[in-house]
């Protein structure tokens, strides 16, 4: 397995297939629609070559797709089969914005994706237009009620938290996870993206979360944390159902000390830390031929750089590596 400077053990791959979204977060927004042309681009081949090298000698058996939005690229049935098929992968999760799983959850599962994260921030129509530039919110409901369907759970509902656009919406999002026996996380808004240079305006500390949250919450039972980047709690609401919250807090109190991943972008480039910049590519061990030797010695090389914990300049453009 491989181990950065400070013993985190690297279990897990953030994957990112693709730049392109079909929607528009205020907080995110992709530049383009579609991924540019002109980058190169892991393919289906490369991506898995480079899985099942991880997981046959390093230990690696957790798989996140990201984006941009992974439903976005044309062949991502085919790579979820392909990962999916690799001994040792126990966990092979997407993060997506739900947007095709009415029509493709079933198709998904089947070739083998496990769990889904939904980024939802909000229950109303109007407002989730304006935060996501997409007039959506029937459609990922019927997303969800679909991936459900599939069997592609547990969901984990994503919600970040933006003073002035949704942190009124936290109590419906509370009951909705509760009703729907969905785990709910709120996240607090980085310094990155288009809203990085009115972070400060804009950003919810948990505490204020919380706050929010009081007029439906009555008990907070802490649940153990591991390496996930949620910290998260079984709550009992006003009305006697339960859910649970997680909070997912880099800017009040990271969780860097746990961290065991490290993250691939779509064009091949290694990423050490979500907030950090890009250590070097991986292509030339991808590509023309698939060189183990090299692709080990380009990973050592770039978990050198893998910091203690992220910096909190907001280098990076969530779009190139999907959170
Ligand atoms: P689970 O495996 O279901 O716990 O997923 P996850 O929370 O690791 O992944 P997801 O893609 O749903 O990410 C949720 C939020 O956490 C997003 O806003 C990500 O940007 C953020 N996040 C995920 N990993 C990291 C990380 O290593 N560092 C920081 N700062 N944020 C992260
Ligand atoms: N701050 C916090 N979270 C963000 N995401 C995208 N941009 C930001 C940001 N600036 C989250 C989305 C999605 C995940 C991939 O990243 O909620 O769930
Ligand atoms: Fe798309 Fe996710 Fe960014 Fe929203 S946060 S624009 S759904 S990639």
């Amino acid at each position: 397995m491989f181990q950065d400077v400070y013993g985190r053990r690297i279990g897990h791959l953030r994957l990112s297939l693709t730049k392109a979204c079909a929607m528009r977060c205020t907080y995110c927004r992709p530049a383009k629609l579609s991924h540019p042309r002109n980058e190169p681009t892991l393919s289906v081949d490369e991506i898995e070559n480079l899985v099942r090298h991880l997981a046959m000698h390093h230990g690696l058996h957790k798989v996140r797709l990201t984006g941009g939005d992974p439903t976005s690229r044309p062949e991502l049935t085919e790579i979820i089969g392909r990962i999916s098929g690799v001994p040792g992968i126990d966990d092979l999760a997407m993060t997506t914005n739900a947007l095709t799983l009415p029509h493709r959850a079933r198709e998904y599962a089947e070739a083998g994706l496990h769990r889904i994260n939904v980024s939802l921030d909000t229950l109303n129509a109007e407002r989730f237009a304006k935060l996501t530039g997409v007039d959506g919110l029937e459609r990922v409901l019927a997303g969800l009620d679909a991936a459900e369907a599939a069997g592609l759970v547990p969901i984990r509902i994503n919600c970040v938290v933006v003073r002035g656009q949704n942190e009124k919406d936290l109590p419906s999002l509370v009951r909705f996870a509760a009703d729907r026996g969905f785990e709910v996380r709120f996240i607090e808004l980085m310094p990155m993206g288009p809203l990085a240079d009115q972070w400060a305006d804009r950003y919810v500390p948990e505490a204020q979360m919380r706050e929010q949250m009081d007029e439906v919450v009555c008990h907070w039972q802490p649940l153990e944390q591991g390496h996930d980047a949620a910290r998260r709690y079984r709550v009992v609401l006003d009305d006697g159902s339960e859910a649970t919250v997680g909070f997912i807090t880099p800017m009040s109190c990271n969780f860097c000390a746990a961290c065991n991943r490290i993250r691939v972008a779509a064009d091949g480039m290694l990423y050490p830390c979500l907030m950090d910049k890009p250590a070097h590519t991986l292509l030339p061990a991808l590509r023309p031929r698939f060189d183990s030797e090299q692709l080990d010695e380009l990973i050592a090389m770039g978990l050198q750089q893998k910091r203690q914990e992220h910096p909190h300049d907001g280098f990076v453009v969530m779009t190139h590596i999907g959170g």
